[in-house]
Formats: structure tokens, sequence, C-alpha cells
């Protein structure tokens, strides 16, 4: 007798072994991983990763994360592997850390756009790990939404923002980080922090000691991941410091990371966590933005969460969020 669980594991391999096969054939293919679903295409080809910006809408090509499932997969398309590097990835891969490092010539200049370095990350995810061990490339995956949209946290936001133009979308429930990962340089005159996200950068600082954090210079990005207006929801959004403060707007939704003290005058509130964690805060933000712009309401109020740790990368996301269409976008870069 096969069980139904048997049926599961049996149907749930087949279809990372189509899926593997349509990124060894040049195809796209949308995957979980532990902070955002990517987008994905084999890293070699770069006819498929032009395929990723077609679908993306992106206006120009930005650089791409490239995933790999071992970190042996990673030394191969770079140039160096610094002690930096080495101490890095022991303590924080698998998991939410991206590190920019010297590209090595098989990673095709799409990927990079045009840099000379590559950014690199083995993700926390066993769907994730077994497709890409499967296909037996390394995989370029931005966070599959339409650019300058809100990152998809479950297979129905990906289905949602791009409907059939992917190949294969595989669905892996809820991402539990739900936040991108933490993007660092690792440059000849140290490290540099590129984006906060879902590894803290004080225990990367534990780790390594002090790393490098530009100023937020909308006009002048250290990475394209940087733009000032970015995760945007249909809805105006504004940021206050403090719920007491949160301006009230005729049908508006306030989004929180604790319960509020006062409910009234809100339309629809969003608790990102009853206890206030930091962790379940990120795990839960951008689903509750897309629930909140579903509303169709006049504005979304958002309130600061305490900004350490994860609540740096959450109030990024908030800020940029934050920013009104006439504010510089991707297309307005030089
Ligand atoms: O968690 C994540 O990182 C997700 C999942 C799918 O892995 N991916 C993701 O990819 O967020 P994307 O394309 O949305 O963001 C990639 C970030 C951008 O900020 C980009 O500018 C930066 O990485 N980046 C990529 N390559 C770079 C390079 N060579 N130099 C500097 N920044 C780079
Ligand atoms: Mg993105």
């Amino acid at each position: 007798m096969i069980s139904g669980f048997e049926t599961e594991m049996v149907r749930a391999n087949v279809e990372l072994a189509e899926a593997a096969v349509i990124l060894r054939n040049g195809g796209t293919v949308a995957f979980p991983t532990e902070t955002v679903y990517g987008l994905g295409a084999n890293a070699l080809d770069p006819q498929a990763v032009a395929r990723i910006f077609e679908i993306k809408q992106r206006p120009r090509f930005d650089p791409l994360i490239v995933h790999v499932s071992s970190v042996a997969q990673g030394q191969q398309v770079v140039r160096e592997w610094p002690d930096t590097a080495r101490e890095l990835v022991r303590r924080f891969w698998p998991g939410p850390l991206t590190l920019v490092l010297p590209k090595a010539d098989v990673i095709p200049d799409i990927v990079t756009a045009g840099l000379p370095t590559v950014a690199l990350r083995m993700p926390a995810h066993p769907l994730a790990l077994a497709l890409i061990t499967e296909a037996g490339v390394p995989v370029a995956a931005p966070s599959a939404n339409r650019f300058g949209s809100i990152s998809p946290t479950t297979s129905a936001h990906v289905r949602m923002q791009l409907g059939e133009a992917v190949d294969r979308v595989i669905d892996g429930g809820p991402c539990r980080v739900g936040i991108e990962s933490t993007v660092v340089a690792l440059a000849e005159d140290g490290p540099m922090l590129l984006r906060a996200g879902g590894t803290p950068v004080e225990e990367i600082e534990r780790l390594i000691g002090p790393v490098q954090r530009p100023g937020v210079d909308p006009d002048r990005p250290a990475s394209p991941g940087q733009l000032a207006r970015h995760y945007a929801c249909r809805t105006p959004l504004s940021v206050c410091e403090d719920e007491r403060e949160a301006p009230v707007f005729p049908r508006s939704g306030l989004l929180t990371l604790r319960p509020p003290l006062k409910r009234a005058g809100f339309e629809a509130v969003e608790v990102l966590s009853e206890m206030g964690d930091l962790r379940e805060a990120a795990a839960n933000l951008f689903a509750a933005l897309y629930r909140l712009d579903a509303l169709g309401l006049d504005r979304i109020v958002a309130v600061k969460v305490p900004d350490v740790g994860l609540g740096r990368a959450i109030n990024d996301r908030l800020r940029r969020a934050a920013h009104e269409a006439s504010e510089p976008t991707g297309a307005d870069l030089p």
C-alpha cells in the first residue's frame, strides 16, 4: 500500500525533476527560498537570463544574485575566495547572506550587468537546494516580482505578479524569513553593506569586525538595490515614528509591529507580531503589505519598528515603499 504521504513525496520529486529540466533547457522557474520567492534561470546561459529581465519588466539590466547549492559550486564562479568569505560562509550559509566577489569568466555579463563582481548566495530552503542540485548549474534569480513591486513571500504572490509568463512556479508555502538577504561586498578596502536584510549586520560584525555602511544616497546607489523607490504598493504609504503620531486619513490602513493602542479611525490594521518579535515581523511584512494594498485604501500608515537586528531591514523596506512615484525610480537613473 502506498500512503498519501508517499504519493505526495513522489509528486514533489517529479515536479522538482521537471523544473530542473526546464532550467537546464533555458527556461524560467519561480522557486521558494527562506527569504522570498526567486525567479530563476541557468546563470551560465545569457539568453535564459535575458528572459528574467523580460518577465520582470526591469527598465535596465540590474545585477542578479547567483544561487548555489554548495560552497564548492560558489567557488567555481568567482576569481577569489578571501578568508572573510570563508568565515562568513562557514557561519551563515546556507542562509540569507549574499556575498559580492570578483566574478569568474563563466558568469556572463548579463548576470552582473557588466560589473566585474558577482553576488552569490546559498539559500536555506530544501526545495531551492534540491532544485539547484538537480539542475546541476548555478541559478541566477532576482525576487519573483515585477520591477519595483512588493517581493513575493508565497507562490500566490508570484502568480499574481508574473502569471503565465514564467514556465513553472514551485510552491513551498510561505517564506520563513520573509525579507531579502543581506548583501555584503567583500571589496579590497574592507567589507561593505550594500543592502540590509535577513542576516542582521550586527551578527556579521561580531564575526568579521566593522562593516562599512555607505550613506543611503538615492541618486548614487551603491548597488541598484539601493534605489529609493522600491517595494512599492499601489496605495500611497507614509511612515511615522510612533503610533500616537500616526496621521489620520480617511480610508486608511495601519501597519504596525505590535497591537495598536487604538484602532479607531483605521479601516484595517495589520499587526506584524503580537509579541513584537522582529523575526516574526520580517516574515509577515510583505504579505501584510499585499493584504493592505488589495483593499484599495487611500493610504497606508506604517509605524517604524526598532532600528536593531532585522528591524533595520524592515525600516529600510518601509522607507523605500513610502517614496511617491514622483521620486527617482530605476528608469530615472543615469
Ligand atoms: O533574498 C534574496 O536575496 C532574494 C532571493 C530570491 O534570493 N533575491 C533578491 O534578488 O532579492 P534581487 O535581484 O531582488 O536583489 C539583488 C540585490 C540587488 O540589490 C542588487 O543590486 C544586488 O543584489 N547585487 C547583485 N549583484 C551585485 C553586484 N555585482 N554588485 C553589487 N550589488 C549587486
Ligand atoms: Mg527584488
